[in-house]
């Protein structure tokens, strides 16, 4: 939570923390990722038999790395769009009898070399937690309850004992569950419409919740502020379900996922874009409330979260999807990604999960190469992030001027701030507190009035570079972390187009 202050260019900027005023728990899920049978974000990206870079398992070993280093805790997976015409027993057992079929969303062929299992182990490699997405286009409820009792159950039951028969004997426990995606979308094979959605949302909860009532559900929202979001919200929000072993204190889903893409070909609108999203989250939570409201839902019955599990900087004309979706970031992407990121700790309240999208290659901070890793410019602030912008969010005051010219969407003006300095904060279990800021200004340094750092030695990590164009190539990594240190007096400065996280141990 941060409140904003407008002044004038003329006046000092300054920059009120209190970190004893924690607000909310900072969900270490929404430093989640997403890999989807797209482009080469699963072929080339996590698995690659052949390559000497990669294990026993074809999986790419500096790609395992890099996941540990993020500290990724979760990951969404098969699709996206791609889920809507997969069926996950195409994707098990021996390989070399697992059919290919035509691939509907990205118009390719789907070899189901790599499936369940192998993404399971992935996992497992890796350290981070499986999230899968239901197919809701051409899949079944027999299916779907198949997939979850092939991941979760360890009874005497037929897709459990296929499983084993597959060489995993004991469960996976797969615990986050999304109820289709993007179901609204025209795009997608067999898109609904709302009130067939909501139908069909309602049945399956139901009966995956029969079958393992310890799943979190996620169900398919839009981008938060849509009639799709309020509609789908309300008819599912319900707690009242008979056959629930009569538990009345539990809701039927447990989150409600959105996605938003942003970008701009103009610096400030790009890096200012993400104010969308935070916006959505604030709507989206308004929504949440209305669809408790009106079904009567107790209030001890926990309240669904947001699962933003699809985010990041993509204009899908720049990088088409069916050609894998290869963006190349700039410094200034690396400035709106960092605005998401403050935006998710500010409403930390609200946010349950967020997954960056995508992992590997497709709009991804990590790209392979046949002999190695390039890390994007969006890499660093999601590092930094990742790192240290855990435990609490804290209040936080800012005075700054704002940008005040066109943004994308335009609704953004009108409904939210876009002051030059982006910042959020938050206190750690370890006690450090920790300021994030984005000083999206292309011209102008910021000197700052620091109020509430009281130390006498501030780590400095700043993600910065020449301009807000440069992009980072195999060859040259123009955007990367510097380190240095602050002795706390005086006014800081923030420079031009630049990302800074100060951290201090509070007293
Ligand atoms: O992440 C790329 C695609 O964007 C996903 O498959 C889809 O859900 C969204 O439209």
């Amino acid at each position: 939570m941060a409140s904003f202050t407008r002044i004038e260019e003329s006046e000092n900027a300054s920059i009120t923390i209190n970190p004893s005023h924690k607000i909310a728990k900072v969900d270490d899920n929404i430093y989640g990722g997403f890999t989807e049978h797209m482009g080469r974000c699963i072929y080339g990206g996590i698995y690659e038999p052949g390559n000497s870079l990669s294990d026993e398992n074809g999986f790419r070993k500096d790609v395992i790395e890099a996941f540990k280093d993020l500290n990724v805790p979760v990951v969404r997976y098969p699709g996206g769009n791609f889920v809507a015409t997969y069926h996950w027993l195409d994707g098990v057992g021996p390989r070399d009898q697992r059919p290919s079929r035509p691939e509907l969303a990205w118009i390719g062929t789907e070899s189901n070399e790599f499936g369940t299992d192998e993404f399971m182990k992935w996992c497992e490699v890796v350290g981070t937690e499986p999230y899968l997405c239901l197919n809701f286009g051409t899949g079944t409820l027999d299916e779907a309850l198949g997939w979850l009792e092939y991941c979760n159950s360890d009874r005497d039951t037929y897709y459990a004992n296929l499983r084993r028969k597959n060489g995993r004997e004991k469960p996976y426990n797969v615990k986050y569950w999304a109820l289709g995606n993007e179901c609204w979308g025209p795009w997608q094979v067999a898109q609904m419409t709302k009130e067939d959605y909501a139908k069909q949302a309602y049945q399956w909860a139901k009966a995956l919740k029969l079958l393992d009532p310890s799943i979190v559900l996620i169900l398919c929202g839009e981008t938060g502020y849509s009639s799709w979001d309020y509609y789908v919200l309300n008819q599912c929000v319900t707690w009242n379900v008979h056959g629930l072993g009569g538990d009345r204190t539990k809701s039927l889903i447990d989150m409600h996922s959105i996605h938003i893409y942003t970008a701009d070909n103009e610096h400030l609108p790009n890096a200012t874009a993400p104010r969308a999203a935070e916006r959505a989250i604030q709507m989206t939570s308004a929504l949440i409330d209305l669809a408790r409201i009106e079904n009567k839902v107790p209030e001890t019955v926990p309240r669904p979260t947001i699962c933003f599990d699809e985010w990041n900087v993509w204009d899908p004309v720049r990088a088409p999807g069916e050609q894998g979706a290869e963006e190349k970031y700039t410094l200034s992407d690396a400035l709106a990604v960092t605005v998401f990121l403050n935006g998710f700790i500010r409403q930390a309240k609200d946010m349950g999960m967020a997954n960056i999208a995508q992992s590997v290659n497709v709009i991804s901070p990590l790209m392979t190469t046949k002999d190695g890793l390039i890390k994007q410019t969006i890499w660093w602030p999601l590092w930094l992030f990742s790192k240290y912008m855990r435990g609490h969010t804290v209040a936080l005051n800012v005075r700054a001027p704002e940008y005040l010219g066109r943004t994308n969407p335009n609704w953004v003006r009108g409904t939210i701030e876009t002051p030059f300095l982006d910042c959020s904060a938050t206190i750690g279990e370890d006690g450090y507190v920790n300021l994030a800021v984005a000083n999206v200004s292309e011209e102008k340094d910021f000197e700052v009035d620091l109020t509430g750092v009281k130390a006498d030695k501030v780590e400095v990590f700043t993600v910065g570079g020449d301009s807000v164009d440069v992009v980072n190539t195999a060859g040259e990594q123009k955007v990367g972390i510097k380190e240095s240190t602050w002795d706390g007096k005086g006014r800081f400065t923030f420079g031009k187009h630049s990302f800074t996280l100060l951290r201090w141990k509070s007293v």
